[in-house]
């Protein structure tokens, strides 16, 4: 539905070019959520609005249901802009106007009939909970509500695609919650495709089915949330899987483990499923007779799946700690052999 392909974007700034998007290609499918995560200025902001063309591409293609979209005339370009809602950290709506006023406005720009913009205006208010504020002045409302009023203005003209940046970052997370509850029945009950950027984790895991992570205008790994987060490659992937599911050993347990004398050898096992990790250790004692202890474990959910991380400690001689990790690997379960110095406990990653 959504494609990018290639794309790169330079600004011209007071301290030369900036390279906000190098060679970044990916690809959303109808009824996705997807998401993008990074830090700030990792350049989630500029691809988001390569899709309605808020900026141009300086090299790559943007595909938008087949179509080139940076070859789109005028006109059609506006077309486009009808099939594509936008939402905002800021919310960005009329201040002085009412909420009316401002779901109303993008009816009018399209030339609906004045009947049809008050009915239109109604369902959509009902959509998102909020008809009995239809002639409250925004500037009255809770961030919450305002996100509401920018939301049902997003879908005024119907879009099948609406874009999300940074939508709840400026929400306490009882509000966040509910606005991304909101953003999943507009996924499922009026089919629209959601392309949402953020910096914060929870969002992701909450909400969509995909992600792309981002950095120095990159995309650094992509593909499903499970399949991202469940066997994160890259160090800002870590760190960001790091912030809902902690999987490093607890700073006093580190400084046992650096008294003990004992060859071992330290893993942390990912595993999807929550008891898949037994059997797995059973057969460590029961057939390769060796010591081993959990020295930390987590679990959480990602899209129904229970997954969690788990920390053992294999005693033994090198060679037979290899010959363990060896049937660990081969077993399928996503393994990592983990490090700990002294002095940096803290860090085991
Ligand atoms: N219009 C612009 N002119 C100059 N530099 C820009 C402009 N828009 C974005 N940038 C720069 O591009 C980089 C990526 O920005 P942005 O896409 O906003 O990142 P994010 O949304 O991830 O925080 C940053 O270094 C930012 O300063
Ligand atoms: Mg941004």
């Amino acid at each position: 539905m959504i494609e990018i392909q290639n794309v790169s974007k330079r600004f011209d700034s007071v301290s030369g070019e900036v390279h906000a998007l190098r060679q970044v290609s990916l690809s959303v499918e109808k009824g996705d959520i997807f998401g993008v995560v990074g830090f700030s200025g990792a350049g989630k902001s500029t691809l988001v609005r390569l899709v309605n063309l808020l900026e141009r591409p300086s090299e790559g293609r943007v595909l938008v249901d087949g179509t080139d979209i940076t070859t789109l005339s005028n006109q059609d370009l506006r077309k486009l802009r009808k099939n594509i809602g936008m939402i905002f950290q800021q919310f960005n709506l009329l201040q002085s106007k009412s909420v009316f006023q401002n779901i109303a406005a993008p009816l009018i720009l399209n030339k609906v009939p004045k009947k049809e913009i008050e009915r239109r205006v109604k369902e959509l208010l009902q959509f998102v909970e909020l008809e009995d504020k239809i002639h409250t002045n925004v500037s009255r409302l809770s961030g919450g509500q305002k996100q509401r009023v920018g939301i049902a203005r997003a879908l005024a003209t119907n879009p099948s695609i609406l874009l999300c940046d940074e939508a709840t970052s400026a929400l306490d997370p009882k509000t966040t919650d509910s606005i991304l509850e909101l953003l999943k029945k507009i996924n499922r009950e009026l089919n629209v495709t959601i392309l949402l950027i953020t910096h914060e984790m929870n969002v992701i895991c909450n909400v969509c089915n995909k992600v792309a992570v981002m950095d120095g205008g990159r995309v650094l790994e992509q593909g499903t949330v499970l399949e991202v987060f469940g066997n994160p490659q890259h160090k800002i992937t870590k760190s960001f899987v790091k912030t809902v599911i902690n999987d490093s050993i607890p700073k006093s347990l580190a400084l046992e483990i650096l008294n003990d004398q004992r060859e071992n050898r330290i893993f942390r096992l990912r595993f999807q499923g929550n008891t898949a990790g037994k059997p797995l250790l059973y057969r460590i004692s029961a057939e390769y007779h060796m010591e081993n202890s959990i020295l930390f474990a987590t679990v959480c959910e990602l899209q129904g799946i229970v997954f969690s991380v788990m920390i053992v400690q294999v005693f033994g001689s090198r060679e037979k700690v290899d010959e363990v990790q060896k049937f660990i690997e081969d077993s399928g379960v996503y393994v990592e052999v983990l490090t700990l110095n002294r002095g940096q406990e803290d860090h085991n990653d």
